[in-house]
Order: structure tokens, then C-alpha cells, then sequence
């Protein structure tokens, strides 16, 4: 498959560079540059990112130019441009002026094909504290801005280009243009990497790879998990073996919808109701940590039991998706855990299973274009996050059957007006919570001492940061009208009005 690499060296924009060149419908992989796998054939061209790091920095990232330049199409991106500039005895010094954030071309080399269908004044975004003062020889201004003449680059004789702008972020108008033709003009290639075509190669990929092995999944009702084994069920039909695992913490009525919903679709799968299991585990556990390990190696024991019974199964099937792998491999590591979020579908090492993980190569979004290829349902392509620990830390404090219950009216009620309401599609995520108090109100005659709930709906891009959702004063006041007639034992509703950083989206 035609490939562009992304040698990554740290910038927070490596992500975006590959999504845009996604959308060219050029397969791309980003790999961080002192980790470079080995160049098949299959790579066209080499993007090399930004970094936090100046090229002079003593432990700024090295990258071995002799093997792509001349050899392959390169375009240098900020970091980038600088160290090609560095490495062959440009000048390249801190800047004096800013060079942060927009600005506007004001000459653009017509004839060169990067540059191609890019307007003058077309405006840019700048993003860095060094700046290339001269550029050696066989370098070829392309584009400038009014305080930075070398604002891109073209060296004689090969296919290198380079710009000190970042054409991958949203602000530069016709970034995406820039990029279309470094994949398109300058590397050739073929721009046929659709979710059709995805769809049709993995599955050939899967038959080839699994045969006629038997093949376990744990659904969770979300997207990856469906989209994975629809994709499977395609490749290997009745050898996917599906569980569907009910936690006890799930929203009202889920897991017999989606359990129908999962049969609909034809799958092989079997629904476990382990709710009792998993409340006996939580009974007396208030920490949040607590209750997510507690969770998950419930699930794990749940899960494993379920795969025993599948005689002479050899794969388990995962839905990883690219962001994760991408996090794992990172140039400083894995982040930091915050909160233990990947804690359910861990796999014991004696469970001996082969991994299989279709959904390793592709963005979230990705993931919902092969699913709506797939013909999944627009309802499963469009739900909202909900975390695997469920409704357990949307309880704070000690779970109990009965806080479930109520928890889960006062989220239905919630969701069914967002939807009523037509605002469930712009909100990120949303879900009701509560609180570990009680508070006095007063119904007809007579003084209550009831529980409150919070609710909460986030507008977000990827759950990194989110801002709380400016929900419709008249919409809020119903859902509250609403949660206080028909849930017995609440009587007090909030909103909550964090955003994250410094709040985080689940209260626990
Ligand atoms: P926070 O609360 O960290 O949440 O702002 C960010 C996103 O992650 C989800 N989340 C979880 N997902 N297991 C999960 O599978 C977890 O333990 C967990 N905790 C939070 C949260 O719902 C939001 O989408």
C-alpha cells in the first residue's frame, strides 16, 4: 500500500499532519525519528514534523537525511525545514521578531508544484523560535511572508521542499492544498486510500490471516468494538465469537438494545448478564481507582470465563485504535496516566491468545467512515463516549444497585431530551451524575431530605480538553422540571460549568 512516513520529533501538530494527508486519501504512519522502521517500497515520500527542540538544542531529535533526500520526496516541516537548512551549513538562529502565529504569504512561487493553486496572501500559521537566515546553496526560496523571507523552500536537483509554517493546522488557509500536492504532484501517488478501499483490503487481510481459526471479542456497545467485528464477521462469519458482558453499570435499557441491536446485525454473540458479580466487587469501595481496577479485573475474569467455553479459540480481538498506538510508541514515551482508562479487555498472559487489531491504523473519525461503509447504524456511529467503568464513576462514593437505578432514569431523561431536542449531536458527551449528599427541599406540605445529581455535557474534539456545553437555559429547565417529577428520591439538579483542563470530564 502506497505510504507516506512522518518522521515524528515531538511537535503537538504530528497528529494533524497525518489526518490532513488522510483526507488526501493517502495511507500515512507516523513513527517517532529515532524509530524508524525500515523503507519498503511501499513509502512515496517522508514528511519530517516539528519539534519542541531548536536545531541547535544538544539533544535536539537527528535525523539521517542520506536516506531520503534525493532518494525519496521529503517535505521539512518547521523543525524540518530548519535542520535541513542546519545540516547542510544554512544559517539558522533564534528569531528576533515573533514569529508566532498568523501571517500572510506575500510571494509565492508560481512555478513550483508544492505552491500550486496556493492564493497570494493566503494567510499561515507560525509556530517557531528559530528562523532560517540564509539558506545554502541549491536552496530555493518558494514563499515568504512579510518578516520571514525564507518561509519555504525548494532544494535544486531533488525532491525537497520545506516550509517554516505549519500547513497541517487549521489557520493556514491553504495548508491543505500544500499538502495535497507534496502526496498528489510530488510523490504520485494514487490518492485511493478510501474507506471502501480499507474495508475491501482488510478483509482479504483477515481471511488471509486467520483462516479458518476461531476468533473471540468482547463488545462494549461502542464504535470501535462494532466496527471491528463487523469487518470480522465479513472475513470469518460464525468463527467471530462475540460477548457482550452487562456490568450492572450500564445506561437504562442498553444492554438489551444493544444486545438486539449486535443480533440485527447478524453477529454470533452472546450476552452475559454479570451485574450481580460486578456490584458484589464494589460493594464498601469509594476510591475511584479503586473501583476501575476493581471493574476491570471482574471484566477480565468475566471475559476469560466466556472464552473457555469456545472450544480451540486462538485469537482475541481488539479494538485498538491509532491514537493508542501512536501514544505508546510516542518520542517521550507513553503520557503520564492520569486516570487508568484502559483498564477493561487487558488480556491475562494465560489466556494465550493471538492478537488481532484491525482498527490499529485509523483516527476515531476513520474509524466512523468504515462503520458507515460497514452500514452500521447512524444511532452506533453517533453515540457518545461513555466510559468502560460505566455508571460506576458517575456514582461517587459506593456503588449500590439501588444508585444505579436511580442514576439511570436521570441519565435516560437527560439523553432523550438532548435528543428531543436536537442537541444531542452537538454535544461531545454527556451524562448525568451523583452526588454522595442530600439536600432539603419541599414537596407539597412537607420538608425532603433527597439526593442531587449533576449533569454534565462537554463540547470536545477528542476528550483531551473540553469545554462545558452552553446547553439552552429553557432546555436545562425542563430536563431539571422533568428529573424532579419522575425520580423518586431526588429533588436537586445542577449543571456543571467546568471546563477541562483544570476539571476533567468524568467526576471521578
Ligand atoms: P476525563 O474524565 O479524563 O475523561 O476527562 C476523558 C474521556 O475518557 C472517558 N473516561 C474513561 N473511559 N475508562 C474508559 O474507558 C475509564 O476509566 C474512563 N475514565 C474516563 C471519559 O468518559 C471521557 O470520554
Amino acid at each position: 500500500m502506497q505510504t507516506i512516513l512522518i518522521i515524528d520529533n515531538g511537535s503537538q501538530y504530528t497528529q494533524l499532519i497525518a489526518r490532513k494527508i488522510r483526507e488526501a486519501n493517502v495511507y500515512c504512519e507516523i513513527h517517532p525519528y529515532n524509530k524508524i522502521p525500515q523503507i519498503t517500497s511501499e513509502v512515496k515520500g517522508v514528511v519530517i514534523s516539528g519539534s519542541p527542540y531548536s536545531v541547535t538544542d544538544k539533544d535536539a531529535p537527528q535525523i539521517e537525511l542520506d536516506k531520503y533526500r534525493g532518494k525519496l520526496p521529503v517535505l521539512g516541516i518547521c523543525y524540518g525545514a530548519q535542520y535541513m537548512v542546519h545540516c547542510d551549513k544554512g544559517v539558522v538562529e533564534k528569531s528576533k521578531i515573533r514569529e508566532y502565529g498568523r501571517a500572510n504569504l506575500s510571494f509565492i512561487d508560481k512555478e513550483c508544484v508544492l505552491m500550486q493553486g496556493v492564493r497570494e496572501n493566503s494567510q499561515v500559521w507560525m509556530s517557531h523560535g528559530d528562523t532560517i537566515l540564509e539558506l545554502p546553496q541549491d536552496f530555493e526560496v518558494i514563499c515568504s511572508t512579510q518578516s520571514v523571507k525564507n518561509a519555504g523552500y525548494k532544494i535544486k536537483g531533488e525532491d525537497t521542499f520545506a516550509l517554516q509554517f505549519h500547513p497541517e493546522v487549521y489557520h493556514s488557509e491553504d495548508g491543505f492544498i500544500l499538502l495535497k500536492n507534496f502526496v498528489e504532484k510530488i510523490c504520485n501517488c494514487d490518492c485511493s486510500w478510501t474507506p471502501k478501499n480499507f474495508v475491501a483490503s482488510t478483509i482479504e487481510r483477515l481471511k488471509q490471516q486467520l483462516g479458518n481459526d476461531k476468533v473471540v471479542l468482547g463488545l462494549s456497545g461502542g464504535v470501535d468494538s462494532s466496527v471491528v467485528a463487523m469487518l470480522l464477521h465479513k472475513a470469518i462469519g460464525s468463527n467471530l465469537h462475540c460477548v457482550f458482558v452487562n456490568n450492572g453499570l450500564l445506561r437504562k435499557n442498553e444492554f438489551t438494545s444493544v444486545l438486539e441491536s449486535y443480533k440485527d446485525m447478524g453477529l454470533n454473540v452472546k450476552g452475559v448478564d454479570a451485574s450481580e458479580e460486578f456490584y458484589s466487587v464494589l460493594k464498601g469501595v469509594t476510591d475511584p481507582e479503586k473501583k476501575r481496577k476493581a471493574i476491570g479485573a471482574k471484566f477480565i475474569d468475566v471475559f476469560d470465563n466466556e472464552s473457555n467455553k469456545i472450544k480451540d479459540v486462538k485469537w482475541l480481538a481488539q479494538g485498538t485504535i491509532y491514537p493508542d498506538v501512536i501514544e505508546s510508541s510516542s518520542t517521550k514515551g507513553p503520557s503520564q496516566t492520569i486516570k487508568s482508562h484502559h483498564n477493561v479487555g487487558g488480556l491475562p498472559s494465560y489466556m494465550k491468545l493471538k492478537i488481532v487489531e484491525p482498527l490499529r491504523s485509523l483516527f476515531k473519525d476513520e474509524v466512523r467512515r468504515v462503520g458507515k461503509e460497514l452500514g452500521l447504524k447512524s444511532e452506533l456511529l453517533g453515540r457518545h463516549p461513555f466510559p468502560g467503568p460505566g455508571l460506576a464513576i458517575r456514582i461517587l462514593g459506593e456503588v449500590t444497585p439501588e444508585k444505579v437505578g436511580i442514576l439511570q432514569e436521570v441519565d435516560s431523561i437527560f439523553i432523550e431530551n438532548l435528543r428531543k431536542y436536537n442537541l444531542y449531536d452537538k454535544v461531545w458527551q454527556a451524562g448525568a451524575v451523583l452526588l454522595p449528599i442530600q439536600s432539603v427541599g419541599v414537596m407539597g406540605d412537607e420538608r425532603t431530605y433527597e439526593r442531587v445529581v449533576a449533569l454534565r455535557a462537554v463540547e470536545s474534539v477528542d476528550g483531551m480538553t473540553a469545554d462545558w456545553s452552553h446547553l439552552p437555559y429553557d432546555f436545562l429547565a425542563n430536563v431539571s422540571n422533568e428529573i424532579i417529577n419522575k425520580v423518586k428520591g431526588v429533588n436537586r439538579v445542577c449543571y456543571d460549568i467546568s471546563s477541562k483542563p483544570p476539571a476533567t470530564i468524568e467526576w471521578e
